[in-house]
């Protein structure tokens, strides 16, 4: 990747539900810098601290959490600021773990005064990418925190600040145009209608993502006599990621499952954990967990629905509601609906697939019942009469910050922020 004439040094921001991702321009080929979106807020008292030779602080993020994390309560002392990609406008613990996130990130990509390139570097340019359905306070704590971190850090780590969809920045690392974008981490997945900007009156923002696989998940971890594994989010999200399959059709795929006891693994050791979970007869509910992700409304999740098990939250948009437990098609169909007739054949055509809610992979034994993300929609879509190949990203968990370097490399520096467009650079 090649700097702009004037040297601007660009640094992408990809704040994610479960996992910040960020970095300078030269990390391009390597991918982003990843660290979990989440900070400690540690009870040592600043008397302890002086005698132990420690700084005190209010809150610790990065790869340092983990030495904090001694004993299972204090996981009580843990922050996640986001929830399906939003951070609620009055949690101020929320804030403080974003601010220390973008500090941690930039000072750790400074370069003093040359960049690696050894041209002169005054600041970065900071691309932000966050939920396209982020409301203006967002933007604005966005833009302060990061006055707020350049101020208190010297003056030299920022020069100006953008903020970009997530949904956008993936259709720029595609160079899609025109097309739908489903951007799909672990809180939120936006269906994104693009006609070279994001179509705003026809996004579909889903309170879903694979935390919801990691719930029901954690719901047959219980069912089966694993109660306290179920508790811990870590590991019912390693159990989901190694034991979770996206069926092709789920009831064909269970009665498989059925009548085929032992081709498909049910004892299952959790890597670098003492753990060992054996699913028995159970083993078809592996179909579940991929399932569940696409279509909550499958008739099979009505028997955890009456046990007090909650369907994805509604999404209130525009007036209208979209049950949370829409099928993706479903949504994609409702998405293109609201799109003008004459772009409607376009963009359908072109169907992005982005995000780690989408990375299952299929065992080569089970080709004929499990597939992965892009033949599932587009096995679902086809029911609905909408005939597309979908496309599925190189690297899903990656793409949003890919886009957002391209697009802080591609805004000029004299174009200031806009609040009617979102459009700029808010210098600060
Ligand atoms: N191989 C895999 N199989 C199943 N799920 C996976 C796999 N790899 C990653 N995931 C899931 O992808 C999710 C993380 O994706 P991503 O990094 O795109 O989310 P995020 O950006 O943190 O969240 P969001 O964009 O929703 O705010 C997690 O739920 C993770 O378990
Ligand atoms: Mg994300």
């Amino acid at each position: 990747m090649k700097l702009s004439k004037s040297g601007k040094h660009v640094f992408a921001s990809d704040f994610g539900t479960s996992f910040y991702k960020f970095g300078p321009w030269w990390l391009m080929k390597k991918g982003p810098d990843v660290v979990e979106n989440r900070g400690y807020f540690p009870k040592i008292s600043k008397v302890s601290a002086e005698i132990r030779g420690i700084t005190p602080r209010e809150v610790i993020v990065g790869p340092e959490v983990t030495e904090y994390l001694e004993s299972r309560a204090d996981l009580t002392r843990l922050h996640y600021p986001m929830r399906n990609g939003i951070v609620e406008r009055n949690d101020e613990r929320g804030w403080r773990v974003i601010k220390e996130l973008v500090r941690y990130g930039l000072k750790k990509y400074y370069p003093g005064e040359k960049a690696v390139d050894g041209t002169p570097f005054n600041g970065f340019y900071v691309v932000v990418s966050l939920a396209a359905q982020s409301p203006t306070y967002m933007f604005e704590r966005m833009f302060s925190i990061h006055e707020e971190v350049n101020a208190e850090e010297g003056g030299n780590l920022v020069r100006a600040v953008t903020i970009i969809p997530q949904p956008l920045a993936v259709a720029i690392a595609e160079r899609a145009t025109t097309c739908i974008v489903i951007e799909a981490g672990h809180g939120n997945t936006q269906i994104t209608p693009i006609s070279r900007d994001v179509i705003r009156t026809a996004l579909i923002p889903l309170n879903r993502g694979g935390s919801d696989s990691d719930r029901i998940a954690a719901q047959i971890l219980r069912d089966l006599g694993y109660p306290e594994l179920a508790r811990e989010e870590k590991f019912v999200r390693i159990f989901k990621e190694s034991v979770g399959l996206v069926p092709i059709d789920l009831d064909k795929a269970i009665k498989w499952a059925k009548e085929h006891p032992s081709v498909l693994q049910s004892v299952f050791r959790i890597p670098g954990t003492a753990v060992e979970v054996d699913m028995g007869d159970k083993v078809w509910q592996r179909f579940l967990i991929g399932e569940y992700f696409f279509n909550p409304s499958h008739e099979i999740f009505e028997s955890y629905y009456s046990r007090g098990f909650t369907p994805p939250k509604d999404t209130l948009i525009g007036g209208e509601v979209i049950p949370g437990n829409v099928s993706l098609a479903e949504a994609v169909k409702r998405a293109i609906a609201k799109t003008p007739v004459e772009l409607q054949a376009a963009i359908s055509k072109n169907l992005i697939l982005s995000g780690g809610a989408f990375n299952w992979s299929v065992p080569p034994a089970l080709k004929g019942v499990a597939t992965d993300s892009p033949t599932k929609m587009k096995l679902m879509l086809s029911k609905l009469g909408i005939e597309t190949k979908p496309k599925m990203v190189s690297d899903p968990q990656y793409s949003v910050w890919r886009g957002s370097v391209v697009y802080g490399m591609a805004v000029p520096e004299t174009l200031r922020w806009n609040w009617s467009t979102l459009e700029g650079w808010h210098y600060v």
